[in-house]
């Protein structure tokens, strides 16, 4: 808690008041080459391009934005599976590219992971049991009956029977192997979830459910979470903060009651009209706009939604907005906004 001051001693670990993570300025451009022996490079993808934003200790922060906007790349970076071209990500005020050995596997204890897809997450070849027992094993957590409460008491958890630990991924639904999956990814009491998708492969019947257990286990467990989604109704359920990205950018973001009720950025004006037009049924499809999404390789100069927004300006083609404070937390890169 702010302004509370732990006895300090010699073995404590640094205190750390800041948020828990913190992504600055990064970037992630892939070389795009052609041929084997005598490469080509025909271009880079800017698909992470200076972004920045916090999470707090508990909190879910949202990313959002049509397919191809970075979402999973910068997720990816996150859980330092990607390098970041330039920038850096902190867990704790510590870098976490570049860790190795112990420091690396306490940061993968620390910061879990749940995939649109629990297949990836799932081995088809072991119980769950032992999918979610992986973790604990590979820290050392316990003796085996130890691990063994461990990984029962996680299955109640997430809302399945203890005795299901002995089933193997073919016998769960869709809505049960993402329950397993993140009954794994809690077991070694992360203070970070990363959720990309989590609900978007599920039945529309079944993804409240999902939502809502997130939600019960962020109450219990205080577990912060960056919830990735190309729709809005998931965000406004479960963030408290939502980054809206276009184009490897951030075009706004803000605490998600404020940006629902004083939504600024004509970008995300239309991604609300694309949801508010969206026929019921529809609602699972990734949103799609008017106009074309411009190639990564070819970016438009200036500000990236140029080619596509209605309140396109004559500078607006050739200056790129900063993104700037309207309000308290509450950002927009747009001319609109300049103030000038
Ligand atoms: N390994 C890669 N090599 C080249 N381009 C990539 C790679 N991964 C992603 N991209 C490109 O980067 C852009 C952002 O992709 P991604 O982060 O997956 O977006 P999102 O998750 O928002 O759909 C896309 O244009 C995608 O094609
Ligand atoms: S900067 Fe110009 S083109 Fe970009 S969103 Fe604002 S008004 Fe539209
Ligand atoms: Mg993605």
């Amino acid at each position: 808690m702010i302004g509370e001051l732990a006895p300090a001693d010699e073995t404590s670990p640094p205190r750390h008041d800041g948020p828990l993570l913190r992504v600055e300025r990064l970037r992630k451009h892939f070389e795009l080459t052609r041929g084997i022996l005598f490469t080509q490079t025909l271009g880079h993808i800017k698909a992470v391009d200076d972004v920045s934003f916090a999470i707090r200790a508990g909190e879910t922060l949202g990313l959002v934005g049509e397919s191809g906007c970075g979402k999973t790349t910068t997720s990816r970076m996150i859980l330092n599976l990607e390098t970041p071209t330039d920038g850096e990500v902190l867990l704790e005020g510590q870098p976490i590219h570049g860790l190795q050995g112990a420091a690396l596997r306490a940061f993968r204890a620390k910061v879990q992971a749940v995939f649109q897809d629990p297949w990836s997450s799932l081995d088809p070849r072991m119980t769950v049991g032992r999918t979610i027992a992986e973790s604990l094993i590979v820290n050392a957590w316990g003796d085996r009956a130890s691990i063994a409460e461990r990984v029962r008491a996680l299955l109640m958890q997430v809302g399945l029977r203890p005795e299901q630990a002995q089933q193997y991924p073919h016998e769960f639904s869709g809505g049960q192997r993402q329950r397993v999956a993140l009954a794994a990814a809690l077991a070694p009491r992360p203070q970070l979830i990363v959720l990309d998708e989590p609900v978007s492969a599920l039945d529309v019947s079944i993804r409240a459910q999902m939502m809502n257990l997130l939600k019960d286990i962020q109450a219990q467990d205080n577990v912060a979470y960056l919830l990735v989604a190309h729709d809005l109704a998931t965000v406004r359920h479960m963030a408290d903060h939502t980054v809206v990205m276009y184009l490897g950018k951030i075009v706004e973001q803000a605490p998600t009651a404020v940006l629902f009720e004083d939504v600024r950025h004509p970008y995300t004006k239309a991604l609300f009209s694309a949801v508010l037009l969206a026929r019921p049924g529809q609602q699972d499809e990734e949103i799609e706009l008017a106009g074309e999404v411009p190639s990564p390789l070819n970016l438009p100069t200036g500000c990236r939604f140029h080619t596509r927004c209605p309140h396109v300006m004559p500078r607006c083609s050739r200056q790129e907005p900063p993104l700037r404070e309207v309000s308290p937390g509450h950002a927009v890169a747009c001319h609109l906004f300049d103030g000038d």
